[in-house]
């Protein structure tokens, strides 16, 4: 059994660590922290707010036991000598100065952006491109840590990637168009979304998103050369919208192809790669990767997001697209904290578990 700890563990996405780690066979949640602010409570206490009384806790299953009574401890408490492994749900910000001090010592699992953009730090999504795992050997000799840091791409990225993978393998991709409607809870608590601002709404621009999705997935796609990653040559151009859903981001993908394809070669792409996916008997894995539905009406957040304890990406209306010569468009769904952050971290933890990084 590995000792884990949360960095993070009062937020939207600690939450959802501390659940998916409640009775895991390889990992056992050992230590937690978060801010000043809930530092020294019992974990109970720090999601209590007794002001008013309200439970801040954000997940549909209860709080796990086990989390109750451990004491949320300041960051700087928690030692690497006494944990095999971090899982991080801070902020960049935050992230930048604190996960490199685990590093040093020990893998660091991060959901945060601070090092997706460093040369030697490949950005992982388990089943996509597991191969640019090599990169950690290089990150460590950089840096002459015996740790390192591999950080999830951004939630909004990870759907979207996973879908691209069997088109571009089997068809090649010349260009990418996307709007997203993500959830609320992708934005977390803090800032998070005021339900003024959200309810009966839709608002067009979500601070740095499309920046993050366009460079991620091109790195994502990339390929692993002489030690650094060349990003795919895609032109990745995206919309990034916040909307009134509670969890799950659905987005629509418009695909320029190299090679002509249709809905019915697209749909055996996705469906072959779905059932040759590397992450198959994961504790973590779902049984289906990628599922597509018929029905015109699906994928939709409220009906798709759960599926396979939202670890599979949900897509319908496969279609050709009639601009692009060779075209496809679709919708996608795909569980933002679920397979977007905690839980498909935790995938990536049994991965490299399993190619002995850990
Ligand atoms: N929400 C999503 O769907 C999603 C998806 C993918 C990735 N992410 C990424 O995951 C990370 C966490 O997001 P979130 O939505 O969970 O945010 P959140 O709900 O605002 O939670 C932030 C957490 O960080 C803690 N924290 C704040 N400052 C800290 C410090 N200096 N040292 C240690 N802990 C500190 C907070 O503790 P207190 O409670 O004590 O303030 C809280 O536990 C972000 O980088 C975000 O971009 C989120």
């Amino acid at each position: 059994m590995l000792r884990a700890a949360i960095i993070g563990a009062t937020g939207v996405v600690g939450q959802e660590f501390l659940v998916s780690l409640n009775r895991h066979s390889w990992f056992e949640v050992k230590r937690i922290a978060a801010s000043e602010r809930s530092a020294g409570k019992k974990y109970i206490d720090a999601i209590h707010d007794k002001n008013t009384g309200i439970m801040k806790w954000h997940q549909r299953d209860p709080i796990p036991e086990y989390v109750k009574d451990m004491i949320v401890e300041p960051v700087n408490d928690i030692k690497p000598q006494d944990i095999d492994l971090v899982f991080t749900a801070i902020e960049a910000d935050d992230a930048k100065v604190i996960e490199p001090r685990f590093a040093e010592h020990i893998p660091v699992i991060s959901t945060a952006s601070a090092f997706r953009n460093e040369n030697d730090v490949p950005i992982l999504i388990p089943g996509i491109n597991d191969e640019q795992a090599e990169l950690i050997n290089i990150q460590k000799k950089n840096r002459r840590w015996k740790g390192f840091v591999v950080p999830l791409p951004n939630c909004t990225t990870t759907g979207m990637a996973i879908t691209l993978k069997p088109i571009l393998d089997d068809f090649g991709i010349k260009k990418v168009f996307m709007t997203s409607m993500q959830a609320v809870s992708g934005a977390g608590r803090t800032p998070g979304v005021a339900a003024l601002d959200i309810f009966d709404n839709i608002i067009p621009y979500i601070p740095k998103e499309e920046e993050k999705v366009q460079t991620e997935t091109m790195k994502i796609l990339g390929t692993l050369n002489n030690g650094s990653i060349e990003p795919a040559h895609i032109k990745v151009s995206c919309t990034c919208t916040r909307a009134a859903v509670l969890d799950g981001h659905t987005e629509t993908v418009f695909v320029e192809t190299e090679k002509t394809c249709g809905p019915t070669e697209v749909k055996k792409s996705m469906l072959k790669y779905s059932e040759n996916v590397s992450i198959k008997g994961l504790p973590t894995a779902p049984p289906e990767y990628i599922y597509i539905h018929d029905d015109p009406t699906r994928p939709q957040p409220r009906l798709d997001r759960n599926m396979n304890g939202g670890m599979t990406t949900v897509v319908g209306r496969l279609r050709k697209d009639p601009v692009f010569e060779n075209g496809i468009k679709y919708v996608v769904v795909s569980h933002n904290e679920k397979m977007g952050s905690a839980k498909g971290a935790l995938l990536l933890a049994e991965l490299l578990k399993e190619k002995k990084y850990l």
